[in-house]
C-alpha cells in the first residue's frame, strides 16, 4: 500500500531537472535497461516491499524505477548525509514512490530517514532491503538485540552515531513496543552493495547474530573489479577538483590502501601526472603496488611530502588528528572509503589551538598554531559522493544489475541464513550485456576448444577460485 506523496526530500521543484538527468543515465545503463526488457512481464518482484539505504543519485533512481517495474514496491532513503542529488531524490517523490534524503542531512536525519524508510504507511516493514554499507541492516538487527536485551541501549559509548542509534531505537521501544521483531518476521533479505558492508555480514554470521539471508553484491566480479576499481578511478579526481580545482599535476599523493579502490585512486592521480605513494599493510597488495611502479611508505614517511592524502582502507584511525598537524602546509586530505572514521575528525576538531574554518559546503581548512594549512573534504565522509556526484551510470550499470538479480533471487528462492555471492553465469551475462553496449565482439569458443580448457561454450569460463 502507497500512501500518496509520502516524502522527505530537500526541494520537489527539482523534479524536472532529476527527470532530464535520469533519461540521459537511462542510455548509459544497458543492464538496467535490459533486465526491465527481460523481466518487465513476469514481475518477479511482484509483492515485494523492498527498502533501500544507498546514495539517493540520479543512477540509484534508474536502480529504483528498475525494481519498481519488475513489481516491487519501494521505499528509500541515503546511505550517507552528502551523497543525495537533491535533483534524484525529487523526480524519484515526483513519481510517488517514497524517499527521504536530502543532500546534508544531520545525523539525527539521517538516521530517522533509515527508519521512515523501512516504515510502511501501515506500520509494517521491508521483505526485502538493498543496503550499501550495512546500516539498515544494523539498526534492524540493533533494534531486535534492544527489544530483547534493552540494557545494550545503556553501555555508555563515545561514538556519537551510536549514541543518535540508541535514542531513536529507546523512542520506538517505548512509542512502538515489539516495532522491530514485526520488522524481523517479515524481512526474507537483504543484497550488500559495498565491501565495508559486506564485512559487517560476515561478522555478523560469525557470531551467530545475522536475521536473514544475505546477497554479497560487492564481490560479483562486475561490481567490485568495475565499480571499486574504475568508478573510483573517475570520481575520486571529480570530487577533489570540484572541491579544490587544485592542479594534480606535479603534486606528490598517498593513497592508503591498495585494495580496488586503492588501485583505481592511484591510476588516476597517475594519469593526472601526481607522483603517487601508496602506503598498506598487506605484502601482497603493497607487492602489487610496486610492481605497478609506486612507491611504497608509511604515512609517517608520507607526511614531508604529500600534498594530498586519499584513504581507502575500510579501516579506522588511518590518518589520525597527529599526521594531519604534521603535514605540509595546504595539504588536501580526503577519504574515499565507505565511513568517516579513516580520518580522526573529532581529533581534529579538538586539536589544541586549531582553527577551522569553513571554505564552501564539503570543504573545511583547518590552521595549526605552527602556522600550517590543511584543507579536509567532506568532513572525511566519502569524497567522491559528498563533493561530487559519485561514479559514472555505466559502472553503477554493472552494480545496480547485480543487485537487481540478487533481489530477484532473495524474494523467489527460500535461502537459509547465511551470505552467499551471485552464480557466475549471472556476472558473466551482467559483463555480457555491458560489452555489447561498448560494442566489444566477443570470440565465441569452438566445441574442440570448449572441451580443451575444460569449460561449456556458454561459460561459465572461469573457476570460483579465479581472481581476474
Ligand atoms: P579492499 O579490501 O579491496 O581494500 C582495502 C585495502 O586497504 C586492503 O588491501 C587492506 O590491506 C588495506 N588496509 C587496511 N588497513 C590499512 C591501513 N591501516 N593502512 C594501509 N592500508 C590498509 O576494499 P575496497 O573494495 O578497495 O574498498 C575500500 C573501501 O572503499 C571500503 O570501505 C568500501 O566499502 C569503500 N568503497 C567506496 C566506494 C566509493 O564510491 N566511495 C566504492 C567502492 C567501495
Amino acid at each position: 500500500m502507497k500512501a500518496e506523496y509520502d516524502y522527505k526530500v530537500q526541494d520537489i521543484s527539482l523534479a524536472d531537472f532529476g527527470r532530464k538527468e535520469i533519461d540521459i543515465a537511462e542510455n548509459e545503463m544497458p543492464g538496467l535497461i535490459a533486465a526491465r526488457e527481460k523481466y518487465g512481464k513476469d514481475k518477479p518482484l511482484k509483492g515485494a516491499k523492498i527498502m533501500g539505504s544507498l546514495h539517493m543519485t540520479i543512477q540509484t533512481a534508474v536502480l529504483i524505477e528498475t525494481l519498481e517495474e519488475l513489481g516491487a514496491d519501494v521505499r528509500w532513503a541515503s546511505c550517507n548525509i552528502f551523497s543525495t542529488q537533491d535533483h534524484a531524490a525529487a523526480a524519484i517523490a515526483e513519481k510517488n514512490i517514497p524517499v527521504f534524503a536530502w543532500k546534508g542531512e544531520t545525523l539525527e536525519e539521517y538516521w530517522w530517514c533509515t527508519k521512515k524508510a523501512m516504515t510502511w504507511p501501515d506500520g509494517s516493514g521491508p521483505n526485502l532491503i538493498v543496503d550499501d554499507g550495512g546500516d539498515a541492516t544494523l539498526l534492524i538487527h540493533r533494534g531486535y538485540q534492544a527489544e530483547i536485551d534493552a540494557s545494550i541501549l545503556d553501555k555508555p559509548t563515545d561514538n556519537k552515531e551510536l549514541q543518535i542509534i540508541n535514542a531513536l531505537l529507546k523512542e520506538t521501544l517505548k512509542q512502538t513496543p515489539g516495532f522491530w521483531h514485526k520488522i524481523v518476521e517479515d524481512w526474507k533479505g537483504v543484497s550488500e552493495e559495498t565491501t565495508t558492508g559486506v564485512h559487517r555480514l560476515y561478522q555478523m554470521k560469525e557470531r551467530g547474530e545475522l536475521l536473514v539471508p544475505a546477497v554479497n553484491v560487492n564481490d560479483s566480479v562486475t561490481k567490485s573489479k568495475f565499480d571499486n576499481i574504475y568508478g573510483c578511478r573517475e570520481s575520486l579526481v571529480d570530487g577533489i577538483k570540484r572541491a579544490t580545482d587544485v592542479m594534480i599535476a606535479g603534486k606528490t599523493a598517498l593513497i592508503c590502501g591498495y585494495g580496488d579502490v586503492g588501485k583505481g585512486c592511484a591510476e588516476a592521480l597517475t594519469g593526472l601526472k601526481a607522483r603517487v605513494l601508496v602506503s598498506e599493510i598487506d605484502p601482497i597488495c603493497a607487492l602489487q603496488a610496486l610492481m605497478a611502479g609506486y612507491k611504497v611508505v608509511t604515512i609517517e614517511d608520507a607526511l614531508s611530502q604529500a600534498d594530498i592524502y586519499v584513504t581507502t582502507t575500510g579501516n579506522c584511525d588511518v590518518i589520525t588528528a597527529e599526521h594531519i598537524s604534521k603535514m605540509k602546509d595546504q595539504a588536501i586530505v580526503c577519504n574515499i572509503g565507505h565511513f568517516d572514521n579513516e580520518i580522526q575528525v573529532d581529533a581534529l576538531n579538538q586539536w589544541p589551538g586549531v582553527k577551522k574554518m569553513n571554505i564552501k559546503p564539503q570543504v573545511d581548512k583547518f590552521t595549526f598554531p605552527e602556522g600550517n594549512s590543511v584543507y579536509l573534504l567532506a568532513e572525511g565522509r566519502l569524497v567522491n559522493l559528498g563533493c561530487a556526484t559519485g561514479h559514472p551510470s555505466f559502472v553503477m550499470s554493472n552494480s545496480f544489475t547485480n543487485q537487481t538479480l540478487a533481489q530477484i533471487e532473495l524474494w523467489n528462492k527460500d535461502l537459509e541464513i547465511g551470505v552467499y555471492t551471485l552464480p557466475k553465469a549471472l556476472d558473466e551475462e551482467v559483463a555480457r550485456l555491458h560489452v555489447e553496449k561498448l560494442g566489444g565482439r566477443l570470440t565465441r569458443l569452438s566445441q574442440k576448444q570448449a572441451e580443451y580448457i575444460n569449460v561449456p561454450v556458454e561459460g561459465p569460463y572461469k573457476p570460483e577460485f579465479y581472481r581476474y
